[in-house]
């Protein structure tokens, strides 16, 4: 198998995704991306393309999907449409197989959900965010503090050297299954903006103060759930949180429940995750 992927390090000059740059970087990557995949593969065995088309910033999409539209016509191959959420879903089962019924914690840039399936394909959201996405949390945080983006592994290269307890955040809509980051964001910026001199140290006890609230928080909803499930899944970008992990590992031994997540490259946006997906439609003929 091929594997490509192309990280977007443009956006850390600007603190943040600009949706025009973002896709025309990505017109220009998909060109690289796809003469490095004629040089290596027979590109006449092709006979599906997944492609994904939402949710996500429109003018990226319409680069892949264009893109993927005009290979399916000169393969001769047949098109399939993707959900980038199904696809996050999907990021566990390249490495790993999912009992069902299956919770899937998906939180990424754009989305924060946690999803009951009985099957895949079968499934709803049970907790979702009623504003900013957790790593959206994690990219603020990090522009407050001029840390560059995305702010999430670099939250939590910080942490590592800083004290969970050094500073006290409270998890917001504590009642609710349902996830507010936007307060806790707000918490943080005030306590920066009281601070006069923000040194390393302070930083690295800010980060690892957020981190543990995040984490906390994302404990005290898995609570809520009624739902009984086999498999706890962590998906998307923040996936790639250790920290995070290793608590969600922790709370699913006590529940003896299988605790998976996608291997670091599988965690970040990837198209194999599409493309595994794609097969699954394949294989159960629901084209
Ligand atoms: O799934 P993803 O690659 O793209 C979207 O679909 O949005 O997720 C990107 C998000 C960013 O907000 C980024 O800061 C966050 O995932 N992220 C992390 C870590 N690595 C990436 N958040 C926390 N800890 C990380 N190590
Ligand atoms: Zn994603």
């Amino acid at each position: 198998m091929l594997e490509k992927t192309q990280n977007q390090i443009i956006h850390n000059e600007y603190g943040g995704v600009f949706p025009e740059i973002a896709a025309r970087e990505h017109l220009k990557a998909i060109q690289y991306i796809w003469q490095d995949i004629k040089n290596t593969i027979d590109i006449s065995r092709i006979g599906y393309i997944a492609v994904t088309t939402h949710p996500g910033l429109i003018g990226s999409l319409l680069v892949g999907l264009s893109f993927a539209k005009g290979l399916s016509i000169s393969l001769n191959a047949e098109l399939i449409p993707i959900n980038h959420l199904e696809g996050h879903m999907f990021s566990v089962k390249i490495e790993n197989n999912p009992s069902f019924p299956a919770l899937f914690c998906l939180f990424s840039g754009g989305h924060t959900q946690i999803i009951y399936a009985q099957d895949w394909f079968d499934y709803q959201i049970v907790a979702q965010t009623t504003d900013d996405s957790i790593g959206e949390g994690f990219d603020k945080v990090a522009k407050m503090m001029s840390l560059g983006y995305p702010g999430g592994p670099i939250i939590e290269q910080k942490a590592t050297n800083g004290l969970s307890d050094a500073f006290h955040f409270t998890i917001p809509m504590i009642n609710s299954v349902d996830f507010s980051i936007s307060g806790l964001k707000t918490q943080v910026l005030r306590t920066i903006q009281k601070i006069e001199h923000l040194d390393n140290t302070t930083v690295c006890n800010i980060a690892a103060s957020f981190q543990k609230t995040i984490s906390d928080m994302i404990i005290s909803k898995l609570n809520k759930i009624t739902q009984s499930y086999k498999t706890l899944s962590l998906v998307g970008g923040v996936s790639a949180n250790q920290y995070i992990r290793k608590n969600l590992l922790k709370f699913c031994d006590n529940k003896n429940v299988q605790f998976l997540s996608p291997s670091l490259k599988h965690s970040t946006d990837n198209a194999t995750m599409i493309a595994f997906v794609g097969l699954e439609k394949i294989k159960r003929n629901c084209l």
